[in-house]
């Protein structure tokens, strides 16, 4: 095993389980670099394709390690171990980064470490930079973790000890705002579009349908339907409809998008009596989304932690995180290891 430097860990992460190649290096849990090649190919498409992403990280993946180990200024020798996302994602997509982890980790005689994706976006919280203080969740938390393909709230025990509690049993909240974005004609991905929008809108212009689901989970494709016949009726009326009203419209959908999840957070919360809240997840850059949980964690006492919005997307850094608190748990894999595609935790 290699621990170079004076004992120090430094751990490679790969990440390309959807459209977004990336490569970090984290020395002992602090960031060194952490550099994204996102793919514009799928934009013209309306969302990702995934034969075109994984030709994509083809072509990146080699150029996007490489200057990810030239910013963090040390080289190839020094690394201890790589961590790659083994899944959920796009199968083509998580290939790609796993072969190339699998083939460093041979060529560099250095420990191969799987990581799943959504406890990288959790570990994300715990991510140091260098000369800043590190405000870290105490254990045990609880994570609302949103993005484009999940929406989970996760009770944190540990580093690699966490419980789905509630979960969507349809679309995604990122879904939610992607597919609304595409109705409305806005570029993919809607989420930011929207973001932007609804800071000139009024929330409570228009009202849309919020599910009754059971226990913590959620469901976002009643929202969408409802959305969209909302104005197909309303286009019959006024042509216009939605180029007169988008501001409004953008501030109405998110509002209830942030009610629907705020909701069961807030009641999960109460079932358990944890007070440490995080979030994680594209979505969770969401402006709206921020100042609603703060303004909630004033009221109910909350101690609440909100990673920065470049960990919040996909990245590699937390996939080097989560590599570095496996690296100290000795959990390496083998070169048999697949990717997976769909959600386990
Ligand atoms: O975590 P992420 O980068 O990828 C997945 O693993 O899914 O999340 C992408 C999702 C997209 O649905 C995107 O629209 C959404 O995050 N998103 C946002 C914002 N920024 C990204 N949604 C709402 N507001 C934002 N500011």
């Amino acid at each position: 095993m290699k621990y170079k430097k004076n004992n120090q860990i430094i751990i490679l992460g790969i990440e390309s389980s959807c459209d977004d190649t990336s490569a970090a290096l984290i020395q002992d849990g602090v960031i060194l670099s952490n550099v994204v090649a996102s793919q514009k190919v799928h934009e013209e498409y309306g969302g990702v394709v995934p034969e075109l992403a994984s030709r994509a990280h083809q072509q990146n993946i080699i150029p996007v390690v490489d200057l990810a180990i030239k910013k963090a200024g040390i080289s190839k020798k020094e690394i201890s171990a790589v961590a790659f996302t083994r899944g959920p994602g796009l199968l083509g997509s998580l290939l790609v980064g796993s072969s190339f982890a699998k083939g460093f980790s041979l060529a560099s005689g250095i420990p191969l470490i799987e990581v799943n994706h959504l406890q990288g976006h959790v570990l994300a919280l715990f991510i140091k930079e260098k000369e800043s203080k590190h405000h870290a969740p105490q254990f045990p938390f609880l994570c609302l973790l949103v993005s484009g393909g999940n929406s989970q709230i996760i009770l944190v025990r540990n580093y690699l000890d966490m419980e789905v509690i509630g979960q969507t049993i349809d679309d995604a909240a990122g879904e939610a705002f992607d597919k609304c974005a595409k109705i409305m004609g806005l570029p993919y991905p809607g989420g930011p579009h929207i973001d932007k929008l609804a800071k000139e809108g009024d929330p409570m212009k228009f009202s849309f349908s919020k599910p009754r689901i059971p226990a913590l989970n959620y469901s976002f494709s009643g929202l969408k339907t409802n959305f969209l016949y909302f104005l197909r009726d309303n286009l019959k009326e006024n042509e216009n409809f939605i180029a007169d009203n988008l501001a409004d419209l953008c501030a109405s959908l998110q509002y209830t998008i942030i009610e629907i999840l705020l909701n069961k957070l807030k009641k999960a919360a109460k079932q358990t009596g944890i007070s440490e809240i995080t979030i994680a997840g594209g979505v969770s850059a969401n402006s709206g989304l921020r100042d609603t949980l703060t303004i909630n964690a004033q009221r109910h006492h909350w101690n609440l932690f909100i990673p920065k919005i470049e960990y919040t997307m996909d990245n590699a850094a937390m996939i080097a995180i989560t590599g570095y608190y496996k690296f100290l748990n000795k959990e390496f894999t083998g070169q048999n290891v697949v990717p997976f595609a769909r959600t386990q935790l």
